[in-house]
């Protein structure tokens, strides 16, 4: 299924075609696509180089992905479990001086972020959650103070629809949704409008 943006610019097509299923197949990720999204991630930029990240990697019928399902609050319990892949994002708070990171957060978001695109580039699909109970995650992997779990990525291949509640089944059709331009892109100061082109390139 596709939810293609409706780009008024050209922007990239995995960019374009990037959306947050909640239906997944069965099959599962192969190991070297799963390396590649860590390769990803670790490639990614961060302030001062500190690469706060850390992935904790958990695969459908391992002894964890059970109980990283059942701490998904809300919906994210219903359809995550359905993929065959779930990662944890974790940032470390500190930096290597034991000094607080400010961007620690920025960081751990952008690394998922480049962990998404070279998953859809490998033709698999990518969902993330902060729907989840932090505390236990940090209880059920062991995670230090000092770090914190941010987000579960769920990644796979789509498919599955008819694994969803009527109501997942859905939110998967509606349309996907943005902010228009004057919300966001400004000049001069904060709030004031970037002038936009009159006519814009054909992106979509
Ligand atoms: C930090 C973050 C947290 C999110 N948490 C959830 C979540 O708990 N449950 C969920 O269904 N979607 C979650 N999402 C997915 C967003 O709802 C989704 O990206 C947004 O609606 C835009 O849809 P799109 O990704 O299909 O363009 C999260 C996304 C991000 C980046």
């Amino acid at each position: 299924m596709r939810k293609t943006a409706t780009s008024e610019f050209p922007i990239l097509d995995v960019l374009k075609e990037r959306w947050s299923p909640r239906a997944y197949d069965s099959q599962p990720v192969e190991d070297e696509k799963i390396w590649s999204l860590l390769e990803a991630a670790r490639w990614s930029p961060s302030g001062g180089n500190a690469q706060p990240w850390s992935f904790i990697v958990t695969r459908k019928g391992d002894a964890t992905f059970d109980k990283l399902v059942d701490i998904l609050s809300g919906n994210n319990k219903k359809w995550a479990g359905n993929a065959p892949l779930l990662i944890l994002s974790v940032a470390k708070l500190t930096r290597a001086d034991g000094s607080p990171n400010p961007y620690a957060y920025y960081d751990v978001g952008q690394a998922v972020a480049h962990m998404s695109i070279q998953a859809e580039s490998a033709g698999l699909r990518v969902h993330q959650m902060a729907g989840f109970d932090s505390q236990q995650a940090r209880t059920l992997f062991e995670i230090p103070t000092g770090y914190d779990p941010i987000t579960v990525v769920a990644i796979g291949y789509f498919g599955g629809l008819d694994k969803l509640p009527e109501d997942l089944q859905q939110r998967e059709t509606v349309d996907r949704s943005r902010k228009t331009w004057n919300e966001f892109a400004f000049e001069g100061k904060f709030g004031q409008p970037l002038t936009k082109p009159e006519a814009a390139s054909s992106g979509s």
